[in-house]
């Protein structure tokens, strides 16, 4: 396998991770976490979501959270976006980067966004425009892009008519996502492969969780396919309450560690990371679901009397 040298991660934790817990961080622990995220040296983030309060009350208070982060030069914190009137607001607080959501399915539409797959992707040539004019990065993430709660698995020529549709509006980044986490490596290797064949010049992105054990796997299978962009979730949080099913996203840890162990440099210092995944635990008050912990990570490296037998 043809291995980088580096991958960049996107951290999505504090955007998929928290609209899907049932316990309301504060606004203060939503900006101390992305600040400790931060100190860890992750460089990308969605931060927040500017969609309805009243189908994610979780994220209602996104503004305060941007307004709440000292600008950091080298880090972007980014807000997911459903409509013009989510844009609007993510413009108003001086966001540099929207992330549009798009479904690949028409049950998993409806049920996120109110509205069908061409509805939409009408509104993105309007938004990639008004974000040209911003100076607002622009990209889209495609839900639901391996299977789907309603609809079962896209034909991978309907993902690639959405990428494509995408692709003409003038986006120049799309995350193929995995929503309820039902891919497997070689749908994830074809898909991309397919993907990266047809559009060469356009940045994509893999979003995977990790509801039956191989979101890791199919990173690799992603990585193999030639995909350099990983979203990932510190302590594994993450769903989305309108895709019933879904388990948390790859951890960002796990991600990280993994990563480290095949010679891919990623920025990200380990070791702070995991002192962030403890204050995860601590502000959704329940353990966090990834594998790699500080006990392990001492044991390995030879540190004797911490590995619980
Ligand atoms: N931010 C804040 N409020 C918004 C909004 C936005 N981006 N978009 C719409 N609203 C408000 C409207 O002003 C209206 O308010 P009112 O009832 O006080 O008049 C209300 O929400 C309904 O607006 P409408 O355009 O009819 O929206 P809808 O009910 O059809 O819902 C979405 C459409 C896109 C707003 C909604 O489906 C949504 O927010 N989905 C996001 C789901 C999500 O985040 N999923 C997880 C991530 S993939
Ligand atoms: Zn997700």
């Amino acid at each position: 396998m043809q291995l980088p040298c580096s991958v960049e991660v996107v951290e999505v934790g504090p955007r998929d991770g928290l609209q899907n817990e049932s316990v309301m961080v504060s606004t203060e622990g939503k900006v101390a976490l992305l600040k400790a995220l931060t100190e860890a040296r992750l460089k990308r983030f969605e931060a927040t979501s500017f969609v309805s309060p009243k189908w994610i009350p979780q994220l209602a208070d996104a503004a305060e959270v941007i307004t709440g982060l000292p600008p950091t030069p080298g880090v972007t914190y980014s807000g997911l976006v459903p409509n013009e009137r989510g844009y609007e607001r993510a413009k108003a607080v001086g966001i540099p980067e929207v992330v549009l959501v798009i479904s690949a399915t028409e049950g998993h539409s409806r049920a996120n966004l109110n509205r069908t797959v061409a509805e939409a992707l009408a509104t993105i040539p309007m938004l990639a425009r008004r974000g040209l004019n911003d100076g607002i990065h622009v990209r889209v993430s495609v839900s639901t892009a391996f299977g789907c709660p309603f609809d079962g698995v896209p034909d991978i020529e309907r993902v690639l008519w959405i990428v494509q549709s995408v692709a003409a509006a003038g986006i120049d980044e799309v995350t193929l996502c995995d929503t309820i986490g039902v891919a497997n490596p070689q749908q994830v290797f074809e898909t991309f492969t397919r993907i990266r064949h047809a559009h060469p010049d356009l940045k994509t992105g893999a979003h995977f969780h990790d509801t039956r054990g191989l979101g890791l796997a199919n990173v690799v299978a992603a990585l193999d396919a030639g995909i350099r962009t990983f979203d990932a979730s510190i302590g594994g949080l993450g769903g989305c309450p309108f895709a019933p099913g879904a388990a948390g996203n790859v951890a960002t840890e796990d991600l990280v560690y993994m990563l480290s162990e095949m010679g891919i440099e990623t920025g990200i210092d380990l070791e702070r990371l995991l002192n962030v995944s403890d204050l995860v635990g601590r502000l959704v008050e329940h353990p966090v679901r990834a594998r790699i912990n500080r006990s392990l990570l001492q044991w390995k490296c030879g540190i004797p009397g911490t590995l619980q037998t």
